[in-house]
């Protein structure tokens, strides 16, 4: 691990803290209903596990496995679907919950895929939103933070599939 790239951005109380109150406010909106959430992998997986243990209630977990950066530090607008969901959601209230909203263009491309499929109601929460880089306007109804348009690794996180066991959320200068 190259320590000497990495900064610290959001350390390990401030993730939790916002974490439990992200669930607390998904709960309060969602009402006493059964949500199904979609965790986005590989990146969500670890603000997915805080979350759903946040937001209380039943819960469904599912996963849809997307790959869109292959590799690199840069977006190739491309969305690869490496897993897709095990159940249909027709008729149930889906929460995607997602790592890094930064172009959009991932989030556009799974909110038209899973809106065909007939879902009762569809929201994104995301942990991370880096608005100055939107390319495409899309609907996030929850986010964790905003933070500038600097590449960030940790807390499920990577480069290159390295630094997810962070547990926080670190720059990465290269
Ligand atoms: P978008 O399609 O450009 O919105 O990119 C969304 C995906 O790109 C996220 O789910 C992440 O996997 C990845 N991504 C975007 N910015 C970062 C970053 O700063 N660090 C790590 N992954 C990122």
């Amino acid at each position: 691990m190259q320590q000497e790239r990495l900064k610290v951005l959001l350390d390990e109380e401030i993730l939790a803290q916002r974490v439990k109150a992200m669930g607390l406010e998904i709960r309060e909106v969602y009402g006493d209903v059964p949500i199904t959430v979609i965790a986005v992998l590989k990146g969500s997986f670890m603000f997915m596990a805080d979350l759903v243990r946040a937001i209380g209630g039943d819960v469904k977990v599912e996963f849809l496995g997307v790959s869109s950066y292959h590799g690199g530090t840069r977006s190739t607008g491309a969305v690869k679907i490496t897993q897709d969901l095990r159940h249909p959601i027709e008729g149930q209230h889906c929460l995607v919950v997602e790592d890094i909203v930064d172009t959009g263009l991932t989030m556009d491309y799974l909110r038209r895929l899973l809106e065909v499929r007939g879902p009762k109601s569809l929201r994104v929460a995301t942990l991370l939103d880096k608005p100055i880089n939107r390319e495409i306007e899309v609907a996030v109804e929850f986010v964790g933070f905003s933070i500038p348009d600097e590449f960030v690794v940790g807390y499920g996180l990577d480069l290159g599939e390295l630094y997810r066991n962070l547990p926080y959320i670190a720059v990465y200068t290269p």
